[in-house]
């Protein structure tokens, strides 16, 4: 076999530095870090779950993150054929097909998140939430909610914008749209953190988000911590793998890497240094699960002013960042059913966008079905996919071609046997831990 076979011409790379972190950004930065994260936080009692989350990123995620880009990149394959091309006539083609289901299952449930969204922007241009009491503010999500109808619409509409960028292909899709739009994202959040602070009782939340109560230390917490940061940085299921095949050699892994990751950290975090004051100065209960952001944040715009337009802006640009995400969730399917069934792009973006509007509409009629899905493949799906990752990395790959990629065209990699380590033992023997602790007290054994 061909090593380093690329078949990609060069215009399928990123044109620039920025472009490439840009889009794994684009992909990282997105409802995991606005919606999914506060939430996830509110349910885990705050700091302590934040605490675990930053030592996962770090010494999990990021490695994990680095190891897709180097085997995407070595392989210049997506994540459904990358492992398998790597090591032919094995079984590890089985993370690609792994990938591709989580991929799926994801874009099922996040599409809906995505509609709401959309339903907010419109709903904030109109001036409908302008006015709102809090209680008001309350309803106005229920019933959203509450109405598969409305939910189907909203997430069709969110889904076809998804297509349309996947039918583009990949550069002059997500390129353009990450790099401009996404710091702008970033600055709203921060005048928003800003009026959060100055709230009534603002201080209460932001001491919930950043001073521990070890008490509220539990399994589910742990296990959340690391999903929640799997989630938020696309790793474990192949996206990660398919992007590095667009890196080009002469891009730093290791930094790259970092750098998603700071920004990835920076968007929850901030989000989070909105949401927990909104939720103590207007009496939102913080665990009420994946309505918290929706119930929250249109009570701050009503206090700030010109709130109706941050308000538009603010939806609007999280639409933008939901739909970088989302397309490269889609692009996992496409490029599925681009090999194996030897689709055109156009034709795979729109089966495999017909089948995440079936599965949408599932998840859109039963609140049990959309947070199963949410669970599992955050919780279970990501980690096994993270866990075969790594394996794969330390147990197929010979460690000096392993080494040579994040070193290619003279890129130096100090630290190359610390990664290692972390690679080889801290990431899959934590995992293995959590997963371990998890299954015990599901089943009740323990604690
Ligand atoms: N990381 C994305 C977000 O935070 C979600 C996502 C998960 C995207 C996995 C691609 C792959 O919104």
């Amino acid at each position: 076999m061909k090593k380093n076979a690329n078949p990609k011409s060069s215009t399928d790379k990123f044109s620039t530095k920025l472009g490439a972190v840009a889009a794994a950004a684009g992909s990282a930065v997105g409802l995991g870090n606005v919606w999914r994260f506060p939430y996830i936080v509110g349910e885990d009692g705050g700091a302590v779950f934040l605490i675990l989350y930053v030592i996962f990123t770090i010494a999990i995620s990021i490695p994990i993150m680095m190891t897709e880009f180097a085997i995407g990149r070595k392989s210049g394959l997506p994540v459904t054929s990358a492992y398998r091309s790597l090591a032919p006539h094995s079984k590890w083609g089985v993370i690609g097909v792994l990938g591709v289901l989580t991929a799926f299952l994801i874009s099922s449930y996040y599409n809906i998140v995505s509609g709401w969204t959309l339903y907010y922007a419109v709903s904030s241009m109109g001036g409908w939430l302008s006015g709102l009491s809090e209680v008001a503010v309350a309803d106005y999500f229920s019933s959203l909610s509450a109405d598969p109808f409305r939910c189907i619409i909203w997430m069709m509409l969110m889904l076809g914008a998804t297509a349309a960028v996947v039918a583009q292909g990949v550069q002059g899709g997500i390129e353009k749209y990450s790099k401009i739009l996404m710091p702008l994202l970033f600055l709203l959040i921060v005048v928003m953190v800003v009026r959060a602070l100055f709230l009534p009782n603002g201080l209460d939340g932001i001491s919930f988000f950043l001073k521990p109560d070890f008490s509220k230390l539990t399994t589910k917490t742990v296990f959340d911590a690391l999903g929640q940061s799997f989630f938020s940085m696309s790793i474990g299921m192949g996206t990660m793998t398919t992007y590095g095949s667009y890196l080009r050699k002469s891009e730093n892994i290791a930094t790259t890497a970092s750098h998603v990751a700071v920004v990835d950290f920076m968007v929850a975090f901030l989000s989070g240094a909105v949401i927990f004051p909104c939720v103590f100065a207007f009496g939102v209960n913080p665990s009420q699960g994946p309505g918290l952001v929706f119930v929250t944040l249109p009570n701050i715009f009503n206090q700030m002013p010109m709130g109706q337009l941050f308000a538009s802006f603010f939806f609007l640009l999280l639409v933008v960042a939901a739909i970088t995400s989302s397309v490269s969730l889609l692009e996992v399917v496409v490029a599925y059913l681009k090999e194996s069934f030897k689709y055109g792009r156009r034709k795979a973006t729109l089966v495999a966008s017909l089948l995440c509007l079936f599965f949408g509409i599932l998840c859109s009629l039963s609140q049990t079905i959309f947070s199963v899905f949410d669970n599992i493949t955050a919780n279970v799906l990501m980690p096994i996919g993270a866990f075969l990752i790594v394996l794969f990395a330390v147990h197929r790959l010979p460690k000096d071609e392993f080494r040579a990629e994040f070193e290619a065209h003279g890129v130096s990699f100090r630290l190359f046997n610390a990664f290692y380590f972390l690679v080889k033992y801290a990431v899959p023997i934590v995992i293995l831990i959590i997963f371990a602790n998890g299954i015990l007290a599901l089943l009740g054994i323990s604690y």
